[in-house]
């Protein structure tokens, strides 16, 4: 059966990525992948052209798709909008939380022609390989009540870190099973020793250790986790988390391997459909100069491969084509290095089809 894929290029430099991405999907069509490509608007650029940053439109095609691939949102022309729910970020979130998105893989893999680009000492990160599995549609991003409100003649902002157990379960099963095909280490990580939502979150991943036997469950507090990312990164292998400190802890990861440039990242339903997207955002400060790096949205298409259409083979032939390229010394700007050759985004995009067909 054909299924639909949805491309949302979004602000900044996402158009110019998601560009790369789709050639590259089109090269999968051509090889006999049986989907149907549509575009539609989300971010600012959807707020720009109807007033909201998930327009209906967008919304419906995207429950209709079995994959969403997402560019990149947001950007300083949308940052003073004063309503937050008008925001393009909301358009991602809405993205998420309508369509149940609750498991976001963020993988933190250091290539090995780009270990002396990491910020940390190359001995440190060379084999990284972290997989950091974050709850994303829960937590302190999504808790009521929230607001800013008057309060004794001063006003007063507050969120809500709320966790149900049954939302702890599902993604702790995610990790679970994750940490079972790899390399069979799980790190929770959490505030037990401060915050109540964290406690349960404990007790509820340790209730489902006995289940899965072959997997080492440790726990970690927040604080700790971010210390020895920087610290030690290869004793981790998954990683599970709380939206918030998802969010944080994965940035920091990212940056670990040399360039967010590179990471991809699939956030899934219980249904297996999933959006797509680069784990780095909408870089306004390049967009437009055509020398943003395409790698990280066009592995998101391999993920998208693997994880929602089940074309495994696919999915490691761009990977490959991507190591081929790299090994051939092409970078774009941010990866780039002494003795490397510095190649534009649609350069790169062109480099990455050559190996693909030629693989
Ligand atoms: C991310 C981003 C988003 C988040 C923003 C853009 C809403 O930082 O995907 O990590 O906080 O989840
Ligand atoms: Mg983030």
């Amino acid at each position: 059966m054909t299924q639909k894929i949805l491309v949302l290029p979004g602000d900044g430099i996402g158009p110019e990525i998601t560009a790369q991405a789709s050639r590259i999907l089109a090269a999968c069509q051509a090889h006999g992948l049986d989907v149907e490509v549509e575009e539609a608007l989300v971010g600012g650029s959807a707020y720009d052209a109807h007033g909201e940053p998930l327009p209906a439109e967008t919304l419906e095609k995207a429950r209709a798709a079995r994959a969403i691939l997402l560019g990149a949102v947001g950007g300083p022309k949308w940052d003073k909008l004063e309503d937050l729910a008008k925001r393009p970020e909301k358009g991602l979130l809405g993205l998420r939380k309508n369509l149940g998105l609750f498991a976001n893989l963020r993988p933190a893999i250091t290539y090995p022609q780009l270990a002396e680009a990491s910020s940390l000492k190359p001995e440190l990160v060379a084999g990284l390989d972290i997989m950091i599995v974050r709850e994303l549609t829960g937590g302190i991003y999504f808790g009521q009540p929230r607001g800013i409100e008057e309060r004794n003649g001063e006003r007063v902002g507050f969120n809500t870190y709320v966790y149900s157990e049954s939302e702890i379960e599902r993604i702790g099963r995610v990790a679970f099973e994750m940490a079972s095909k790899r390399g069979r280490k799980l790190c929770s990580v959490d505030k037990a020793n401060v915050l109540e939502v964290t406690i349960l979150w404990r007790e509820v991943m340790e209730r489902l250790a006995p289940e899965y036997p072959d997997v080492e469950l440790s726990h970690m507090y927040v604080d700790n986790a971010a210390m020895q990312l920087v610290r030690a990164p290869k004793q981790f292998d998954v990683m599970v988390t709380g939206n918030m400190f998802g969010d944080i802890l994965s940035d920091a990861a990212a940056m670990l391997t040399g360039s967010i440039g590179m990471l991809p990242s699939a956030s899934l339903n219980e249904s297996g459909q999933g959006m797509y997207e680069p784990c780095h955002g909408s870089a306004p400060d390049i967009a437009g100069k055509g020398i943003a790096n395409p790698l990280a949205t066009i592995l998101s298409v391999a993920m998208m491969l693997r994880y929602s259409l089940d074309a495994p083979a696919l999915a490691q032939r761009i990977e490959d084509a991507v190591g081929k390229v790299l090994d051939d010394g092409l970078r774009t700007a941010d990866i780039a290095s002494e003795g490397t050759r510095i190649v534009s985004t649609a350069e790169m995009g062109d480099a990455v089809l050559a190996a693909f067909e030629a693989l």
